[in-house]
């Protein structure tokens, strides 16, 4: 069977959206699943281009065991959204500009926002933290291994994964 094929997507893929993947990781793997999937993420912009992710959100991941080894990237349109079967963006701001990206309608329907996946938390996007404190990186993980698990409930449901 095909891999199932994950992007994750925030505005400059050295916070979010490097956490998303890693946490994403940790999930499949720990469902001993990781064979099963493709996962990557990228930003809508490329202010951060080929730099590794901000060292808080590094370092709030690894207290909770999450390695974040990604590059940044900027999200490549037309390869993109050929390849990836999910593209999950972190807030509403992303999911514009992806869809402004989309080369059609049809590809469009292969993004969705990482908090439609949540099981506990109520929040309706994963907000940015990079121009704020320890609070901030702390929420991001709290989401994202929420949204994470409900992500791979919804695949498996779907008769994927
Ligand atoms: P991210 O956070 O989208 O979660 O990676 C940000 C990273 C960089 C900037 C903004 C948000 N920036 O303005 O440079």
């Amino acid at each position: 069977m095909d891999k199932v094929k994950l992007l994750f997507v925030c505005l400059g893929n050295i916070c979010r959206s490097p956490s998303a993947e890693a946490v994403m990781k940790a999930v499949v793997e720990k469902q001993g699943k990781a064979d099963r999937f493709f996962i990557d993420s990228a930003g809508t912009e490329a202010y951060h281009a080929g730099e590794p992710a901000d060292r808080r959100m590094q370092r709030h991941a690894v207290n909770r065991g999450f390695t974040l080894t990604s590059i940044s990237r900027k999200v490549q349109p037309i390869v993109d959204f050929a390849t990836f079967d999910y593209i999950i963006a972190m807030d509403d701001q992303n999911i514009r500009d992806l869809r402004r990206m989309a080369p059609n309608e049809d590809l469009a329907r292969k993004l969705s926002l990482m908090t439609d996946y949540c099981q506990v938390h109520t929040e309706t996007s994963v907000p940015d933290p990079y121009y704020g404190g320890a609070a901030g990186f702390e929420l991001v993980l709290d989401i994202l291994e929420d949204a994470c698990e409900g992500l791979l409930k919804h695949i498996e449901a779907n008769g994927r994964g």
